[in-house]
């Protein structure tokens, strides 16, 4: 039977939230209870401003009139159907038109659930690929410090992201890590890429040497590392690591879950920096974050290494119950169609100056030591409170979530990344809240 759920739930113990201070929320609860457009609803029916496209992922905004009826004409057509050797229209749909948007070389799609699963996916496609080849030696796995990979044995595994992996054992063995790239002596207020940093990349070269490269399957790096708190590749870095790579016949993982669908003014990162990896991993703006979904873009050399043997044989060993659902497929059509038909990466890509601008205004406010953007997204590094870090940015996130601005915090650094259909107005009045919290922040 269906029932109304209060607003604000009378029990919150049993929801054991993610990556969340459970104790210091359930006290204090921030519910919202709808959206539309640009704007939460919370349960006092308060308009917020949303400032980092939920969690990166709502590039198209909220309540899409497309994105909805697909799902609802979906759920009544086919819900759902096998998704092991078996099909349904909606998925093999999805893949083409992915591989329409994507950079030249890929034209297959693998798909999972989340951005997690879609590091997992790739890691394994890397490591097989190598095997079907005859090259079974190359089993290294090389992420970098400060990496977001999700959160599953894999991507913590290479990820650098320390609370995220020292409680969590011993992880995968065989991985190293390349340095990160956050050079603020050198490349504080850059706008757009740092000049300083490409040498980095050179790392690899020693990790070759250390290891072998004939022993290295693959590199994992977010083009543009998102959750660590918006590290911007320095210029040259993602060209010298490709070039390392290629020589020794190294694949180049771009874990693009945040850059992919728009996020820099381009479809992904690849055609925004112009370098081209073996495998892409996506997630997030795939359905507009409103059904789960991810996907592993894969070049035809990569898929076709993989298609030899007995017709009647399975190529690769991997996939979940709910690889390409018919809802998520529905959705993902639907979320491709509404960023074409609004053109919201070509509006990401025209108001980033005007973002840009906006977002630099800041600097001078107290205890703010850096800003970096790119496209429509934008970081701000607060210094810490001495002996207390992380309380800062969360103090402003708070207060900013009251006065009708939703941001995100990773350590002391305000991360943004608003919905592409974001307008001038609306980027005035993010930048006014932000500005006006940071002024009277502790
Ligand atoms: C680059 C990157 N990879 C992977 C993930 C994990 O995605 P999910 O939370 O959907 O598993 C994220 C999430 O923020 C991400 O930013």
């Amino acid at each position: 039977m269906a029932y109304d759920t209060p607003k604000v739930p009378n029990d919150l113990s049993a929801f054991w939230m993610p990556f969340t201070s459970n104790r210091q929320f359930k006290k204090n609860p921030r519910m919202f209870v709808s959206a539309d457009g640009m704007y939460y609803k919370t349960s006092e029916g308060r308009d917020v401003l949303d400032g980092t496209a939920g969690l990166w992922c709502c590039n198209a905004g909220h309540n899409r009139p497309l994105i909805t009826e697909a799902i609802a004409k979906q759920a009544s057509e086919l819900d759902y159907a096998p998704a092991f050797q078996m099909g349904h229209p909606k998925a093999f749909e999805l893949a083409s038109a992915l591989r329409d948007m994507a950079p030249e070389p890929f034209e297959h799609v693998f798909f999972t659930n989340s951005g997690s699963e879609s590091v997992e996916t790739a890691l394994k496609i890397a490591l097989a690929y190598h095997r079907v080849r005859g090259e079974g030696t190359r089993t290294r796995l090389i992420g970098r410090e400060r990496g977001y990979h999700g959160v599953n044995f894999g991507g913590i595994s290479v990820g650098g992201i320390v609370n995220n992996r020292k409680f969590f054992g011993s992880l995968l063995t065989g991985v190293d890590h390349l340095p990160h790239t956050h050079l603020p002596d050198e490349n504080a207020y850059t706008r757009g890429q740092p000049e300083h940093g490409a040498y980095l990349a050179e790392d690899l070269e020693r990790i070759v040497a250390l290891h072998g490269g004939e022993n290295i399957a693959a590199v994992i790096v977010e083009p543009m590392a998102g959750s660590t708190g918006v590290l911007m590749p320095p210029k040259g870095y993602l060209q010298k690591l490709r070039e390392i790579c290629t020589k020794h016949g190294i694949l180049l993982i771009f874990d693009e879950v945040i850059t992919g669908f728009g996020r820099l003014g381009s479809s992904f990162a690849a055609d925004h920096f112009g370098v081209m990896p073996d495998l892409i991993t996506t997630a997030k703006g795939l359905t507009n974050g409103v059904i789960p979904m991810g996907a592993v873009l894969a070049t035809a050399e990569i898929h076709d290494a993989f298609m030899n043997g007995p017709e009647e044989a399975i190529e690769l060993f991997h996939g979940y119950t709910y690889s390409g659902n018919p809802i998520a497929s529905a959705a993902g059509l639907a979320t491709l169609q509404t960023y074409r038909e609004d053109g919201l990466f070509e509006n990401a890509a025209a108001l980033a100056d005007y973002w840009e601008d906006g977002l630099h205004s800041l600097k001078g406010l107290p205890h703010v030591i850096d800003i970096r953007n790119m496209g429509l997204i934008g970081a701000i590094e607060l210094s810490p409170i001495d002996g207390a870090p992380t309380k800062r940015a969360f103090d402003a996130f708070l207060q900013c979530y009251e006065k009708g601005l939703l941001i995100r915090t990773t350590g002391d650094i305000i991360a943004l990344s608003p919905p592409l259909m974001i307008n001038k107005a609306q980027i005035d009045e993010l930048f006014g809240i932000l500005g006006g919290v940071l002024k009277g922040l502790k």
